[in-house]
């Protein structure tokens, strides 16, 4: 297996690359605006293929790159489903795994530091975001934080993994990388607390100035995904004129969804199925010169992008439903 941990010394982030092995998919998390180019050049050195790029959260320090990385590599975004409205272009749900080539990982939903952070399981390792960091915990004052909901996704979830597992902040201050649960459980000095309310007294108190890049992080990262007029530019339709189009015999309607998504949200009558990640392979082994192709995902940003990719193919006309399934 490959995996890489990166740090960006400014605002002290930890950036994780993944994949099962040279030349197969591979999947980044937390990713840090300034600092694509390094992941990208790695992705290339290695000869992977970055087709998913997760945030644990919307982060306050720092402006992201997963849009970046999106431009530039044409990959799936993806945050939990408490993230604000497309901002990515896949939403997962508490339990939910992701898939690249051989790995899974499982989303853990752990509110507390935002009431958008999100955990990532995979085998013998958690990736912990700001929820729990190496001998501290995240912050709990703004962006909807409250150290009540830390505290259960601290000691509910995370502190219930087995004692071995290794734990990956999206943070470290300290000059540490890495911890295991067992280490924190009994070493973290923030989680010595025999309550809710003992935990929550000390968050309460810590009296942090605000990250120097709130303000502007926070909007920005709310940002990364295509908004409405950006997905309707790259040929975009509405629902109405989706299903006039799709009544004539050589259109074909694709649902550019995974599995899993599918399963949460039924395709779209006569459609067919081809995960985004394929759409390469699928547009260059099919025949669809004389086809007119209407794409369609969860949010839009997906279908906007494969709008991108079909350009370089020879086929009649492409549109996309803005807004995907979610806004029906
Ligand atoms: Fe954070």
């Amino acid at each position: 297996m490959i995996f890489r941990q990166f740090f960006d010394s400014i605002s002290s982030t930890y950036t994780y690359l993944i994949s099962s092995g040279h030349g197969r998919e591979a999947l980044i998390i937390d990713p840090v605006l300034e600092k694509t180019d390094q992941y990208i050049n790695l992705v290339n050195q290695l000869n992977l293929r970055l087709v998913k790029v997760i945030d644990t959260h919307i982060h306050a320090d720092h402006i992201s790159g997963l849009a970046d990385l999106r431009d530039k590599t044409k990959c799936i975004t993806i945050m939990g489903e408490h993230a604000p409205a497309d901002v990515v272009s896949m939403n997962v749900k508490d339990n939910e795994k992701i898939s690249i080539e051989n790995i899974d990982l499982t989303a853990l939903y752990t509110p507390g530091h935002t009431d958008d952070s999100y955990s990532f399981l995979m085998n013998d390792r958690v990736f912990t975001g700001d929820t729990l960091l190496i001998k501290g915990t995240g912050r709990t004052d703004f962006q909807n934080g409250n150290p009540y909901d830390q505290y259960n996704s601290l000691f509910d979830r995370l502190l219930k993994l087995p004692e071995e597992t290794f734990i990956y902040p999206a943070h470290d201050y300290k000059g540490e990388s890495v911890s295991t649960i067992g280490e924190e459980k009994n070493f973290n000095p923030r989680l010595q607390v025999n309550s809710a309310q003992e935990y929550a007294l000390i968050m309460n108190n810590l009296n942090l100035a605000n990250p120097k890049m709130m303000d502007i992080a926070v909007p920005e990262n709310k940002n990364l995904g295509f908004n409405r007029q950006k997905q309707k530019n790259l040929n975009g339709i509405s629902y109405d004129r989706l299903k006039n189009l799709s009544e004539n015999d050589e259109v074909l309607l694709i649902d550019l969804r995974e599995p899993t998504e599918i399963k949460k949200k039924p395709s779209l009558l006569n459609s067919i199925n081809v995960p985004y990640s394929g759409l390469q392979e699928y547009l260059r082994k099919e025949k669809l010169i004389n086809k007119t192709l209407i794409f369609y995902c969860a949010v839009g940003e997906r279908s906007a992008l494969a709008i991108q990719t079909s350009q370089s193919y020879q086929i009649k006309q492409t549109y996309h439903l803005v807004g995907g399934l979610n806004n029906l």
